[in-house]
């Protein structure tokens, strides 16, 4: 009998890395079965459905509808929603990916009911606790049965932390699978702008552009802080124009603290959320990427795309050592230094890292497959 895999989703990031996985699960010669539980932490049209047909994700078997409340509320809410689920649908495991509040929420629930937990991008740390996905990670992590890593050095990471050597095995990073299926589909800029009601004379005539995205809460819920980086981004959009793709939480900080006017008086387009294929197409041409998001740390190195990361760490240091990202923190002097370097000089050259080769989705099912099937000789026995 097939082997039965209920795969979660609840945030954005979760939707590039699931699709890989599902694919090379259902593809697989001796298929899984799999369902996909949809937690809700997500819900927008522009933060969620317009990713499922881009990226051939299939509609969710079940969606917990759990929407946005504080951390707490929101994590027991889904674990509230999901065991009834894991009652019903009794699957041999759970894979969860990433580090959102859902995947710490559906990773726990299963474990206390003894069903088996995947873990998709295991073992990356930045080693600062005040980040609620380095919580989620390192308690996911302690929990998971079998755990699969993107790089090297999360392994030495889960070591560290006590984890058996044997239930870590180092696949790839499953995001730059999608990546590079979708790249030839990528949206280009100026449809983009246009979809967007921007006028393409808001980039002077010339084709350089910078992309920003900002959703940090370090970033975004500190009105100082958000001040400071939309001045210093400001200043940058004299000389380089900025497409700003705005994620709902800081749309509404920038509101409600007043800030609006500071992007209204610079050369910086607003769009709301955009679409996978759009933001490829905005990445891949941008002559920078200024970001505090983890995804885009990883697909810029993938894509050669030099990237100045807003935060003071990263959980994802080969994208620093091998690749285009370059650390700046939020300090003004840091980011205007790493943007002359890259407008000077084009900045790092950069390697796509080990494994991030468009196949880390099939590595992890054939050792799903071999990992299962000893579990169930074991059962027999
Ligand atoms: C979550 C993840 C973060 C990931 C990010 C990608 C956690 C702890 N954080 O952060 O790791 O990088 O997703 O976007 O899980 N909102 C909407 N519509 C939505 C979803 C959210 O308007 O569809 C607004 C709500 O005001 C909400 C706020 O955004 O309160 C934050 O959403 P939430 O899912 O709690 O965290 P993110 O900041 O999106």
């Amino acid at each position: 009998m097939s082997k039965k895999i209920l795969c979660v989703i609840g945030a954005r990031p979760n939707l590039m890395k699931i699709a890989p996985v599902i694919k090379a699960l259902k593809a697989s010669p001796s298929p899984f079965d799999v369902c996909l539980v949809h937690t809700g932490q997500h819900y927008d049209s522009a933060m969620n459905d317009q990713f499922f047909a881009a990226l051939g994700i299939p509609k969710p078997d079940i969606n917990l509808e759990v929407g946005s409340a504080s951390h707490a509320v929101q994590t027991a809410e889904i674990m509230r929603r999901f065991e009834p689920v894991l009652q019903s649908e009794t699957p041999d495991a759970v894979l969860v990916v990433g580090d959102v509040n859902s995947t710490i929420a559906c990773a726990l629930v299963a474990t206390k009911m003894g069903i088996k937990v995947i873990h998709v991008e295991a073992g990356l740390r930045s080693y600062d606790r005040n980040m609620p996905e380095e919580v989620n990670r390192v308690l996911t992590d302690q929990i998971s049965d079998i755990l699969f890593t993107t790089e090297r050095d999360a392994l030495e990471n889960l070591r560290r932390e006590g984890i058996a050597t044997e239930r870590v095995h180092f696949v790839g990073n499953v995001m730059i699978d999608t990546l590079k299926s979708q790249l030839p589909h990528a949206i280009p800029m100026p449809e983009t702008l246009r979809q967007s009601g921007v006028s393409e004379a808001f980039l002077n005539g010339k084709s350089d552009y910078g992309i920003l995205t900002l959703h940090r809460p370090s970033n975004v819920d500190d009105p100082t802080i958000l001040r400071t980086l939309l001045r210093t981004v400001g200043d940058i959009s004299k000389s380089l124009p900025i497409i700003f793709p705005v994620h709902p939480r800081t749309r509404s900080r920038i509101e409600s603290n007043g800030l609006m006017e500071i992007i209204s008086a610079a050369n910086i387009a607003l769009l709301p959320p955009q679409g996978y294929l759009e933001m490829l197409g905005l990445m891949k041409d941008a002559s920078v990427a200024l970001t505090d998001s983890g995804g885009i740390q990883e697909e810029t190195t993938a894509l050669g795309v030099p990237c100045i990361t807003l935060r003071h760490n990263t959980e994802r240091p080969i994208t620093v050592t091998e690749g285009t990202n370059t650390i700046t923190g939020t300090d003004p002097q840091k980011i205007h230094a790493a943007l002359r370097d890259i407008l000077q000089t084009g900045g790092k050259v950069g390697k796509s890292p080990e494994f991030w080769d468009g196949n880390a989705a099939p590595r992890i099912v054939a050792i799903l497959h071999d990992w299962l099937g000893r579990a169930q000789q074991r059962h027999v026995a």
